[in-house]
């Protein structure tokens, strides 16, 4: 597609308890302009991908309170697909310029978790769940740990298996000077961390974290926007037909490599949506890595490709609304070889992985140097 990515930056994710969403925005935002070398008055509109504002801090109508807030003044919109709310907001973004409509938007990407009583997040992101599955009490790390045990009885996959994400993309985050955990992990750390529910533990589990992420998008030239595709499938998982895939993410990057005329060979990084470490273990074999059930016993020995060098949502955290803008981020800075001590050799072709809920929504951004 004839379309880029100009300017990129993100905020570093964590409980940042003394900063507000607004700090935040104006930082990232403050960034991804000063990256494409361009100023406020040059963007046509601003796309906010947010889930838990309104719920939690009772600010709705995102996209004029940022527009105001930024000092831009133009048509905004707030885009919200629970933790893929970023992906979707870039989504909407590239078709407004694709359309012809803008030539130069902004995409931000915020949320502020850490303010809230844990019990009210976790409340809150059920919203993305199904009302059955609400009704029932279910958690978000209860859901994954049922697709775990599938994963685990259909397929051997073991306990140490996911705790091998969990170490992997921890070593990567130390790296990330933006990254929530800095800590490297053990699988005998993991293994021996509090079970949150059972077989996923404390250290399998992305955290609730505060962050902001922007990137700006253009006819002018960057890095290239191959393609961006997005696919649903039943909120609950009871609805599903098989819980051994998360089909969203398997039918949107079929098509999203079919766009960028491309197979998953060619992919060198990828960002995926490790909200849980099965979560990654499931994307590896989903988005075409691997075949069912072959995924576990590859992480961290994958021969040319690198998963979530920014150390993924579990080590560099996941401030939900803005995980897919930074996700976006990293893709940018390893294309453009600007990754510091993270930086993936020979890095041509980059793909992010956003989910919302338990894998209703997917969104995959392909983009090339
Ligand atoms: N990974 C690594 N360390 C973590 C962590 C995580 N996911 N979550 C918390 N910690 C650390 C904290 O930094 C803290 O360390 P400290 O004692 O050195 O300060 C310690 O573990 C305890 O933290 P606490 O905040 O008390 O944990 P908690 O029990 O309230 O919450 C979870 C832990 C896993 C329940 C919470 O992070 C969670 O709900 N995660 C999932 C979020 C989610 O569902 N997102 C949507 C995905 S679809």
């Amino acid at each position: 597609m004839n379309i880029f990515i100009t300017g990129a930056a993100t905020t570093i994710f964590g409980e940042l308890w003394g900063v507000s969403p607004r700090a935040l925005a104006k930082e990232a935002v403050g960034g991804a302009l000063a990256d494409a070398g361009i100023s406020a008055k040059n963007i046509q509109a601003l796309f906010v991908g947010n889930m838990l504002s309104g719920m939690l801090g009772g600010q709705e109508h995102l996209g004029a309170f940022f527009a105001e807030e930024l000092g831009l003044g133009v048509a905004a919109f707030k885009v919200e697909g629970a933790c893929a709310s970023g992906a979707l907001a870039l989504h909407n973004a590239i078709n407004s310029v694709l359309s012809g409509q803008y030539e130069t938007v902004c995409v931000l990407g915020v949320e502020k978790m850490t303010d809230h009583k844990p019990e009210d997040v976790a409340t809150a992101l059920m919203g993305a769940g199904s009302e059955a599955e609400r009704l029932s009490g279910a958690t978000f790390p209860g859901l994954y740990a049922l697709l775990a045990r599938v994963h685990m009885e259909k397929f051997g996959t073991t306990e140490e298996d996911m705790a091998a994400v969990a170490v992997k993309n921890h070593y990567h985050a130390s790296l990330n000077p933006n990254a929530q955990f800095r800590s490297i992990l053990t699988v005998e750390k993991v293994m021996k961390s509090s079970r949150v529910a059972d077989p996923l533990k404390l250290l399998d589990c992305s955290p609730i974290s505060d962050g902001a992420a922007a990137v700006i998008v253009s006819r002018k030239k960057g890095v290239q926007i191959a393609a961006s595709v997005v696919a649903t499938d039943t909120l609950g998982l009871a609805q599903r037909k098989s819980l051994i895939e998360l089909k969203a993410t398997r039918e949107a990057a079929q098509k999203a490599y079919k766009h960028a005329g491309i197979t998953p060979k060619d992919i060198d990084i990828a960002e995926v949506h490790d909200c849980f470490t099965i979560a990654e273990i499931l994307a590896m074999e989903d988005l075409g890595f691997y075949k069912k059930g072959e995924a576990a016993r590859a992480v961290g020995k994958t021969k040319k490709l690198v998963i979530n060098t920014s150390g993924g949502l579990k080590g560099c955290g996941h401030p939900v609304g803005a995980t897919g803008i930074k996700q976006v981020v990293e893709l940018v800075d390893q294309l453009r070889g600007r990754a510091g001590r993270r930086q993936v050799v020979g890095a041509n072709v980059g793909l992010a992985h956003n989910v919302g809920g338990s894998g209703a929504t997917a969104v995959i951004h392909i983009l090339k140097k």
